[in-house]
C-alpha cells in the first residue's frame, strides 16, 4: 500500500510518500519545502504570503516527490503514479493555507480517483514518532509543542486522546519566536535561543531571572505570553550597549530557554506521575530542542525509570508530511470519496471527529 500526503498546516509545503508493506513502514520520500527565508523579515508567519507560495510550491513538489519515491520516470509525460490513498492535513492550523493544501488533495484525489483520509495535525505530530519506533505501552503522556500548540494529551491507546491541559495564550514555539525577536534574532526563533543559550557562559553576569509561569499549579495547563512580557522589561531596563553585548544575548537566551523547558518538563512529569502513564511522547516543532529533549530524559531516567521515552527523530519534529502520511495510516476507516466532507478547521481537536 501506497499513501501520498499533503501537509501545508502553516509555513512549511510538505508532500511524502509512504509505503507499507506487512505493516512495516517504508519512506519512499519526504519533502518539505521551508518558507522560513520568506518570513523571516516579517519575524513571523504572514498567512496569505504563506498560503500563496502553497500555490506555487504544491504542483513542483508533487511531482518531485513522485521522483524521488520512484513512481514516475522523469521523461515519461503520460504515465500515472501507483498510489492507493491520499491523506491531508485538514487542521488545526491556519485556514487559507489548510485550505490550499486541501483543494489540490481533492483535485489529485479526482484525477487519481483514489479515497481521501483528512489528518488532525496534532495527532500526526504525536504519531511522528511511529515512523521509525513502535510505540505500544499505554497510557502514554504526549507533549505537543510548536509554534501554535502546546498540549499535554492523555492518549488512553492509539486513537484515544483527551486533552488535559494546554496553553491559556500563547504557545511555547511562539514565545520563543517573540523572544528572538526582542533580542534581534532570525525566525524562527526556537533554534536561534538554543544556539544562542548553548555558548552562554557559566558567569551569568547579568542575573536574569525570569518567572516559570503556572509551573506549582496543580492543572496541566501553561501559559508563555508573562514569559515574553518579562523578557521585554527586561530587555528595555537596560542600557542600549548591554542590549546589543553579545553576553547579555546569550545570557538572556540560556535563561529563556531554561524557563520554557522547567516548565514543560515539570508538568509532563506531573501528568505521567498522576495518569500512572507507562510512556511519555513527545511531538512538534519546540520538541526538536535538545536541551528538553536531554533533561527530560535525565528527569525520566531519574523519578520515573519504568516510564518508556519517545521522541521523534530531530527531522520529524518539525512540520513534515511524513506524520501525516502514517496518521492516515492509522485512521484509515475514515477515508472517503465524499469530496465535500473534507473540510479545514483552523482550530480542529484532538480527538475531535473530523
Ligand atoms: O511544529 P512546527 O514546525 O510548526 C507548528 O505546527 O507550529 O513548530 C514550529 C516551532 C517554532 O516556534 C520554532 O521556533 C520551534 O518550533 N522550534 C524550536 C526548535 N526548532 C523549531 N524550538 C526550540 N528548539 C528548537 N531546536
Ligand atoms: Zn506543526
Amino acid at each position: 500500500m501506497k499513501i501520498l500526503a499533503i501537509e501545508t498546516s502553516c509555513d512549511d509545503t510538505g508532500i511524502a510518500v509512504l509505503k507499507i508493506k506487512n505493516s512495516k513502514f517504508e519512506v519512499l520520500s519526504n519533502i518539505v519545502s521551508s518558507q522560513v527565508k520568506l518570513h523571516k523579515k516579517y519575524g513571523g508567519v504572514y498567512p496569505l504570503l504563506a498560503r500563496r507560495e502553497h500555490e506555487r510550491n504544491l504542483a513542483p513538489i508533487l511531482k518531485k516527490a513522485l521522483l524521488d519515491a520512484k513512481l514516475l520516470k522523469p521523461k515519461n509525460k503520460t504515465q500515472k503514479a501507483k498510489l492507493d490513498l491520499i491523506a491531508v492535513t485538514v487542521g488545526p492550523g491556519l485556514e487559507p493555507c489548510l485550505w490550499t493544501g486541501i483543494n489540490f488533495a481533492v483535485d489529485l484525489a479526482k484525477k487519481m480517483d483514489l479515497p481521501l483520509v483528512p489528518v488532525n495535525h496534532i495527532e500526526a505530530h504525536i504519531l511522528a514518532n511511529f515512523i521509525d519506533k513502535n510505540p505500544k505501552s499505554f497510557p502514554a503522556i504526549c507533549l505537543v509543542v510548536s509554534g501554535g500548540h502546546t498540549q499535554l494529551i492523555l492518549m488512553k491507546r492509539m486513537g484515544e486522546y483527551k486533552i488535559l491541559g494546554e496553553t491559556r495564550d500563547d504557545a511555547a514555539g511562539e514565545c520563543l519566536d517573540k523572544v528572538a525577536r526582542i533580542l534581534g534574532l532570525d525566525y524562527p526563533g526556537g533554534p536561534e535561543i538554543a544556539k544562542e543559550a548553548a555558548k552562554s557562559n557559566q558567569k551569568k553576569k547579568y542575573r536574569i531571572k525570569l518567572p516559570r509561569p503556572m509551573i506549582y499549579q496543580k492543572n496541566y495547563d501553561f501559559s508563555f505570553s508573562g514569559l515574553k512580557t518579562a523578557v521585554l522589561y527586561d530587555f528595555k531596563s537596560r542600557s542600549p550597549k548591554i542590549r546589543k553585548s553579545k553576553n547579555y544575548r546569550q545570557e538572556m537566551c540560556f535563561e529563556t530557554q531554561q524557563a520554557v523547558t522547567d516548565v514543560l518538563i515539570r508538568k509532563t512529569l506531573k501528568a505521567a506521575k498522576d495518569f500512572k502513564a507507562k510512556t511519555i511522547i513527545l511531538g512538534g516543532g519546540v520538541t526538536a530542542n535538545q536541551e528538553l529533549r536531554e533533561r527530560l530524559k535525565e528527569r525520566i531516567k531519574k523519578d520515573l525509570p519504568k516510564i518508556a521515552y519517545y521522541r521523534p527523530e530531530q527531522k520529524y519534529c518539525t512540520d513534515n508530511a511524513l506524520m501525516t502520511a502514517v496518521a492516515a495510516y492509522y485512521r484509515q476507516k475514515e477515508k472517503t470519496k465524499n469530496w465535500k466532507k473534507i473540510m479545514a478547521n483552523a482550530n480542529l481537536a484532538i480527538g475531535e471527529s473530523l
